[in-house]
């Protein structure tokens, strides 16, 4: 068998932002809560108080990880509930109280963020401003300075985006929510496992994460809820997460987040310089062999660890996925939500890129198990993809 057919067996994972497999100490720590302390931590027995206590100590470690306090840490299904939960439950205490109904988020949050305001706008009357980014994917502070209004509750912006990597000046545009009394909630999903936290000094008043980006589980995921903060539950039933998340705790899969988050930290170094090197190749390597068809796309240096991202002109990154696919190459468009839609991508709109661009995104997303062979194949597949498909589309142009 030729490298090559060997390479094609063996899928070479460049889809690290979508999901990661999980850590093999995180399976090896969820795996007695299974079916041996399968308690109900609710329950007022001794099975019940087993498992309560292995969440609590679970919860202490996301929230030292996180240089917060464990009453701030609340347990949820996934990143995408911790952002539902922050706006709506943030938004509807303001309402309740007589507070301001108008909310501030960016053109390219996530869409669990981006079309839970646009129904809180639509279906519950609040009032929205989504400000625009810059060319680099970043929103400006004087944006976010001109947007806030006396009657702003709530200001989302995400600490770095899924789709081109680049990471958002968080901590200015929480200082400055801070200082006009405005709550900051960021979605920290991308950015979470990439830096060292200690929220208790930080300005943010409400942080979500996903363990599923940093080898834990699917399933569950945290938000972060500064002490204070009035939050209506979106998720009504039992008093579970103290009122602000109805529904029986998923005792293994916390056990799995808490693990992964300790582990993230722990190896945050090693991990740093193991991706860093793959990645800078990815960006260095792939515009330099395709000048004309290939730029980088997001901010060059105020970017994720792991992450490269890229616009191919007049392509469609549907078809760039589907050709990489069968090369053995695991890669994405950008949001694993929307990847297998053929739209222009929405985020490659907002950085304000023309129209040959914007269907053309591609998203390169590095890990623990990436090697320097696996970058030289995925560089050397995707320059033949690219010629290829862009022969075929000037094929099709000459014939139109
Ligand atoms: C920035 C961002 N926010 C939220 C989510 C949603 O997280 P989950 O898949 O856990 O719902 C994702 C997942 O792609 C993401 O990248």
């Amino acid at each position: 068998m030729t490298a090559d057919n060997n390479m094609r067996q063996n899928a070479i994972y460049l889809d690290h932002s979508a999901t990661t497999p999980v850590h093999p100490a995180v399976v090896a720590a969820m795996a007695p809560f299974w079916a041996e302390q399968f308690g109900n931590p609710s329950s007022h027995h001794r099975i019940g108080y087993q498992a309560a206590r292995a969440v609590e100590k679970a919860r202490r470690t996301v929230a030292e990880v996180l240089g917060t306090d464990p009453e701030t840490i609340v347990f949820t299904g996934c990143g995408s509930e911790s952002n539902n939960l922050a706006l709506r439950g943030a938004m509807t205490a303001s309402k309740a109280a007589g507070r301001g109904e108008h909310l501030i988020v960016s053109a390219i949050e996530h869409s669990a963020v981006l079309e839970t305001a646009r129904q809180l706008r639509d279906y519950f009357g609040y009032e929205l401003t989504i400000l625009p980014v810059d060319r680099f994917g970043r929103v400006r502070i004087s944006d976010v300075e001109a947007a806030i209004r006396p009657e702003t509750a709530l200001i989302s912006v995400m600490a770095a985006n899924n789709e081109v990597g680049s990471v958002q000046p968080w901590a200015e545009i929480g200082a400055l929510a801070r200082s006009r009394g405005v709550l900051f909630h960021t979605d920290a999903v991308q950015l979470v496992a990439a830096r060292q936290w200690q929220l208790n000094a930080e300005p943010v008043d409400l942080m979500t994460i996903a363990p599923h980006k940093f080898y834990g589980p699917k399933g569950v995921g945290i938000l972060v809820v500064r002490s204070g903060v009035d939050l209506v539950s979106s998720q009504t039933g039992g008093s579970q997460e103290n009122g602000r998340r109805a529904g029986t705790l998923n005792v293994p899969l916390i056990i799995g987040a808490a693990e992964a988050l300790r582990l993230a930290a722990a190896e945050r170094e090693e991990r740093l310089a193991h991706v860093l090197p793959l990645r800078d190749r990815l960006l260095a390597e792939l515009p330099a062999a395709l000048p004309d068809q290939c730029i980088v796309t997001g901010h060059p240096t105020e970017r994720l660890p792991h992450h490269a991202s890229f616009a191919f002109r007049n392509l469609s990154g549907n078809d760039l996925l589907i050709h990489l696919d069968v090369a053995g190459i695991a890669a994405g468009s950008g949001s694993a939500c929307s990847s297998g839609d053929p739209k222009p991508s929405a985020v490659l709109q907002a950085l304000g890129l023309s129209p040959e661009w914007t269907t053309g995104g591609l998203r390169l997303t590095v890990g623990a198990q990436n090697t320097d062979a696996e970058i030289d194949y995925t560089l050397g597949k995707i320059v033949e993809i690219v010629l290829k498909l862009s022969a075929l589309e000037a094929g099709y142009q000459v014939v139109a």
